[in-house]
């Protein structure tokens, strides 16, 4: 089976600072990468809907000098004629060099790297993992902090169904000292197998709130999410909980000065656009580390040296 990046915990912590050096050098110098691709072709499989996530690796191929196909719904794939994942992956192995997949059911990512002959990177797969948005999320502390170690890191919306909070978590528990502040409403706090299996189980200081602005000026980080409505199984109970949070310019004013406020994106209400050009908000610059950072993960998965 070739490495293929399900989780992020499927990168050691040496790995993980290895790419993000990696995409801090194709920030400085774009040009000593700009071909370094070529020839190489990358699928994206995406069976669920996605602006960044899919065109940020399109963009991050096309930038290293490669090409990608693919598609972008299932509806324009042949698993509305029934088609297996297991299927699909071992004929886009006759075609791409690596690929990337996107799918609303659990587990389905696992299923293609199982089958594939080409590296497989999860994309998102329903609410369980999304490690290239937390290789973004990691990156862009670590560019705008500098450090992961001693951070106290909220995290705030849907923490039930989030699986970019999911992922988060998981990754930032490696560093030292990191501390949570889970701030939801009780019907979307985490699930127990991050909280019982993960949190507790190594003795992960967190604490489950669920009024932002109590703790908004101790935190060095807050990581905002969207209240999923394709998540939700009644039009109900999402409606009577979307708009739950909302960051504004009065609950930014107790924030401390050097709070960044991150999101995967894409938001709703929950962040309101009159903080979009506070410094402190750096969602849309996340999103340019994020393209870096996959530019990085495709030439480690090629296993692309540069010098
Ligand atoms: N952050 C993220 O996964 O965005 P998309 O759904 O647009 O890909």
């Amino acid at each position: 089976m070739p490495r293929c990046i399900l989780s992020p915990l499927d990168l050691s912590v040496e790995e993980l600072n290895g790419l993000m050096d990696t995409a801090m050098d194709i920030m400085k110098n774009p040009e000593k990468y700009s071909k370094t691709c070529e020839g190489k072709v990358l699928a994206t499989l995406f069976y669920e809907p996605s602006t960044r996530t899919r065109l940020s690796f399109e963009a991050a191929m096309l930038r290293l000098g490669g090409r990608t196909m693919g598609f972008h719904s299932a509806d324009s794939s042949s698993a509305t004629k029934g088609e297996t994942v297991a299927d699909t992956i071992r004929v886009m192995s006759k075609f791409a060099d690596i690929c990337a997949m996107r799918h609303p059911k659990e587990g389905a990512a696992l299923v293609a790297a199982e089958k594939s002959d080409i590296p497989v990177i999860n994309a998102g797969d329903g609410g369980h993992q999304h490690p290239t948005q937390t290789l973004t999320d990691l990156m862009t502390i670590k560019a705008l902090k500098g450090h992961f170690d001693n951070l106290t890191v909220g995290m705030c919306g849907d923490l039930k169904f989030g699986r970019t909070v999911h992922s988060l978590i998981k990754a930032l528990v490696r560093y030292d000292n990191v501390k949570f502040i889970f701030i939801s409403p009780k019907e979307l706090m985490l699930p127990s197998y991050i909280r019982d299996d993960l949190l507790i189980q190594n003795n992960i200081a967190f604490r489950e709130v669920t009024k932002l602005e109590e703790v908004l000026p101790s935190l060095d980080v807050l990581y905002m999410t969207r209240v999923q409505r394709e998540r939700f199984f009644n039009e109900e109970d999402y409606v009577r909980l979307k708009d739950f949070y909302i960051l504004d310019k009065k609950k930014m004013d107790l924030a401390g000065k050097e709070m960044l406020v991150l999101h995967p994106l894409p938001r709703v209400n929950e962040i309101a656009t009159e903080i979009d050009d506070d410094p402190r908000a750096v969602y849309f610059e996340q999103v340019r580390y994020g393209m870096y950072i996959r530019m990085a993960l495709i030439l480690k998965l090629l296993e692309i040296k540069v010098k």
